[in-house]
């Protein structure tokens, strides 16, 4: 069986979906698996399922076939959407956000999000954009490759790895993700080549977060999802590592705590009041039985909050 495509923590996430809900935005919706589930335990639930990249649109189209009356598909960064779905005063009772990309995207080597197979140096969500992982490799100056490696890959050795990325151009452009993956690894010491994860693996995520403007996005998404929920709704969050889930838990606090007055106040001045309740105190992890099965869950943490 293929257990690459299972929905992460599918049943946290429908744990905390309310049968009474009318509305509801998978801002990833991705293959649809998610989408899938709660169309299924809701009978009178409408979605909007939005996605950046037009292949998991029309795969979530073929898989909510069946529910084409209650489902609206969205081509669009979730940013643009949430924009244009407020202009439109639209309110939900429940937004989902499953972050990263997909196993899909990552095992198809054609899109080159992957350092264990060759392939382009793509990275792109949505083909529609001109930046690839190859625009900014052969083309980022050296202090700029090592921000961006340090930033958004938080890897210790940036400095390295764009000095020999910069190095290797002078040769020769790169065109495949073996190029780079290799390219790296020649320049990190060899106690890391053979460390817990491949030397590639940082560098990897930071091109992508950087061709995506994935923080950006998540950004946007935190700023706008709170005004679009009907006061009860809820929104859950997917992240995969720090960089993602960190904001969302300290855009959370603020929703819970934004007092802004400074401590020893004998009373709040600022007027500031809450904005949500947090639905689970602890972050949520996938279960040893889930993580076993599907690799892509062990990083995984689902938080929750519900609007006041
Ligand atoms: C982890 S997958 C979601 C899987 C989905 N929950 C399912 O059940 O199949 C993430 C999806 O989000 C999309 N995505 C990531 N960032 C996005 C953004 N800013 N705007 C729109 N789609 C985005 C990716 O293209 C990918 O298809």
């Amino acid at each position: 069986m293929d257990f690459t495509h299972q929905p992460v923590m599918l049943n946290e996430v429908l744990g905390f979906v309310p049968h009474t809900i009318k509305t509801a935005i998978d801002c990833t919706v991705g293959g649809g698996s998610h989408a899938e589930a709660m169309l299924k335990a809701i009978p009178k639930l409408s979605l909007y399922g939005i996605d950046r990249d037009a292949e998991a649109i029309s795969q979530s189209k073929k898989k909510l076939a069946e529910f084409t009356d209650r489902v609206n598909l969205i081509h669009d960064s979730f940013s643009n959407a949430i924009d244009k779905l407020q202009e439109l005063e639209v309110k939900v009772d429940f937004i989902l956000a499953d972050l990263g990309v997909s196993s899909k995207q990552l095992d198809d080597h054609h899109r080159g999000f992957s350092f264990r197979s060759d392939g382009p140096l793509d990275m792109r969500m949505n083909q529609d954009e001109m930046t690839t992982a190859g625009t900014i490799v052969n083309q980022s100056d050296e202090k700029e490759l090592a921000s961006i490696i340090r930033k958004f890959g938080e890897e210790r050795y940036a400095k390295r790895i764009a000095r020999n990325i910069v190095a290797f151009r002078q040769k020769q452009e790169f065109t495949t993700t073996l190029q780079l993956a290799e390219c790296v690894e020649q320049a990190v010491p060899l106690k890391y080549r053979h460390g817990r994860i491949h030397p590639a693996t940082r560098t990897f995520q930071a091109l992508r977060i950087e061709v995506n403007h994935e923080i950006e996005e998540l950004e946007a998404l935190l700023e706008g999802s709170i005004r679009l929920l009907n006061s009860g709704g809820r929104i859950a969050i997917i992240t995969f590592h720090s960089l993602e889930d960190r904001p969302v838990k300290q855009i959370f606090r603020k929703w819970v705590q934004p007092c802004q007055c400074p401590t020893g106040l004998p009373q709040c001045v600022c007027g500031l009041e809450p904005l949500a309740r947090l639905l689970n105190k602890k972050v949520i992890t996938a279960k040893t039985e889930e993580k076993e099965l599907n690799p892509r869950s062990r990083s995984a943490k689902l938080r929750v909050a519900e609007k006041l």
